[in-house]
């Protein structure tokens, strides 16, 4: 009866120890693929306050927009032992390795922002990903032309001439954005005519270079230019005005993320709209997510978070 009462006791320590190592105390490993992005700057600025604010250590490095490098730090963290990764890959097409990696150390990856494809994420019970339906926000930009007073067609020729500013062709959210800004036209029975679609790395100086090209060789002919993201979009805002173009009066300009300058233009009518990619929803989600696969918990294979529309006051 002693032996069992010792037992019993020895076993609620244990227990309790176990619960007191996954409540806080642990040690996190975060990735992002480029510290020189301005979303993903707000995203792991939130991240990791939140997870320090929860009493864990995080530490968080930039993988420079490099695979090799990023997976040099994966393997260095896991020499360290984390106890989980949460990662935003240069490369969504290097998740593979990475849960290879992950999963011969037995340390669980939330994966962020670049979602990897459904066979890779089941590879391995112990890895998720954590992101918006980047469907949602490309249907969403269509849908902010379609509620314009000429369904975008703002130049009258029985057309909507776009421009699309693409973030960048291997990343899904850019895929997505691309494709269904349009589809939402052309659902709604709207003919399209694309005039230039070029890719600008989500970067600001690079959109406004596409942006300045697109409106030297096609002048009154663009309708509407399309960013991908916010970044972007604020450099084709430069590029409109020294083209003395006019939003809302000769052209229309969307973007996603709604960063602050970028909510800021759409309330001045700078831009025509954006759509609000959650990163606070998405940080804590992606904490929340990594603290539990860290106790044990087998996660589900997505978490995703809602974009929101984002028009002028
Ligand atoms: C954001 C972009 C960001 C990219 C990075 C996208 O979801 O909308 O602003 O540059 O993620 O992967």
């Amino acid at each position: 009866m002693k032996k069992l009462l010792a037992f019993a006791l020895a076993l609620v320590m244990v227990l309790s120890m176990a619960s007191f190592a996954t409540a806080e105390g642990l040690n996190i490993g975060v990735c992002i693929y480029k510290f020189d992005d301005n979303f993903m700057t707000l995203y792991r600025t939130e991240l990791e306050s939140y997870l320090t604010g929860m009493g864990h250590t995080v530490t968080v490095v930039d993988g420079k927009n490099d695979q090799a490098e990023q997976t040099n730090q994966i393997n260095s963290f896991i020499a360290q032992g984390v106890d989980v990764m949460i990662v935003n890959l240069v490369q969504s097409t290097a998740a593979a390795t990475v849960i290879d990696l992950a999963a011969a150390a037995d340390i669980p990856v939330v994966f962020i922002n670049r979602e990897p494809t459904a066979d890779d994420l089941a590879i391995w019970e112990k890895v998720c990903y954590v992101g918006a339906d980047a469907r949602q926000s490309g249907t969403m930009q269509g849908q902010i032309v379609l509620n314009t007073e000429n369904k975008g067609d703002i130049n009258g020729n029985g057309k909507v001439d776009y421009v699309m500013i693409i973030g960048d062709p291997e990343n899904v959210d850019a895929q997505y954005r691309t494709e269904y800004s349009v589809k939402a036209l052309t659902d709604a029975g709207l003919e399209v005519n694309e005039l230039f679609a070029q890719r600008g790395d989500w970067d600001q100086a690079k959109g406004q270079e596409l942006a300045a090209t697109a409106l030297a060789q096609f002048g009154n002919e663009i309708d509407v230019i399309f960013c991908n993201n916010d970044a972007m979009a604020l450099g084709a805002v430069q590029a409109i005005r020294d083209a003395g173009r006019v939003v809302g009066e000769d052209i229309y300009l969307l973007g996603v993320d709604a960063l602050a300058e970028a909510v800021e233009l759409v309330n001045a009518g700078e831009m025509t709209g954006t759509v609000l990619n959650d990163h606070v929803g998405q940080a804590h989600t992606a904490a929340d997510v990594a603290v539990k696969v860290a106790a044990g918990e087998i996660p589900e294979k997505n978490y995703t978070v809602d974009y929101v529309m984002v028009t002028g006051k």
